[in-house]
């Protein structure tokens, strides 16, 4: 069945694009593409299929999910938002954060991803604990995105393609350093390092080692290693689907 999507008026729409050139000019200001692109998937990630809650409904604003341990420092990615949030009333947090997702990859030379607008802000927060634990293995990833989400294996090989951009930090996840030499270009390098093996100035964390090691994943990652097209293309898709959860 094709999804039917909300309709908004030609002032929401007027705005929308308006909001999108304010939010390319943070970006390429500030250089936070990484932080609005996590933002954007954290909002989304947190989507249960079966009871229905978390997802991307603008509830990352409140103080009680800023606060769960797996978002830590995107309150700096919500203070950065806000004086342009400011500007567009209209606009709900919902849409406008997954805006900023949008408008993160899209800067930094990725895949234009289809945005529909339309999303209702909601007032009560997910629980915590949804979002991967990056220490954890496939059984993990598949519990959270294919069974919590609704998503698939693929999904989530494409959607780690994500950790093109941005780094660790040390003081927000225990972790710390950059995926890839070019952390502000959003291209397909994620893999080719993966394949390439651990250098010591870049980082791979447990759940993206896992995507060699499975069976299913690791075909995916040769795939968009050597294919960036193909990686896009599967990116978009994956990316517009997270941010439509719910
Ligand atoms: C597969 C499960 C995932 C795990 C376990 C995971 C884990 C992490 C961790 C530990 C960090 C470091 C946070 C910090 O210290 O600042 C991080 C950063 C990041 N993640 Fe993920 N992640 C996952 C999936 C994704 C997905 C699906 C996306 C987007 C499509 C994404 C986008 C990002 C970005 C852009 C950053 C960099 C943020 C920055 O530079 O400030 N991640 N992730």
């Amino acid at each position: 069945m094709p999804k039917s999507y909300p309709t908004v008026s030609e002032d929401y729409k007027k705005a929308i694009e308006k909001a999108r050139r304010k939010l390319r000019g943070l970006v390429a200001e500030k250089n936070c593409a990484p932080i609005m692109l996590r933002l954007a998937w954290h909002s989304a990630g947190t989507f249960d299929r079966q009871s229905k809650t978390g997802g991307p409904f603008g509830t990352m604003k409140h103080a009680a999910e800023l606060g769960h341990i797996a978002n830590n420092g995107l309150d700096i990615a919500v203070g950065l938002l806000e004086p342009i949030k400011e500007q567009f009333p209209t606009i709900s947090y919902a849409d406008f954060y997954q805006l900023a997702g949008v408008v993160a990859v899209e800067v930094t030379g990725g895949p234009e991803i289809p945005f529909h607008p339309g999303r209702v802000d909601k007032n009560e927060p997910p629980p915590e604990g949804r979002l991967p634990d990056a220490s954890k293995g496939a059984d993990h990833l598949r519990q959270v995105f294919v069974t919590q989400m609704g998503l698939t294996d693929k999904d989530i090989v494409a959607l780690s393609g994500g950790h093109t951009l941005g780094r660790c930090h040390k003081e927000r996840s225990g972790f710390e350093g950059a995926w890839t030499a070019n952390p502000l270009i959003f291209d397909n390098s994620y893999f080719k390092e993966l394949l390439g093996g651990k250098k010591d100035d870049l980082l791979q964390l447990p759940t993206d080692q896992v995507l060699l090691s499975d069976p299913v994943f690791r075909p995916l990652v040769e795939k968009y290693a050597a294919d960036e097209d193909a990686f896009f293309v599967d990116y978009a898709d994956a990316h517009m689907r997270l941010s439509e959860l719910g």
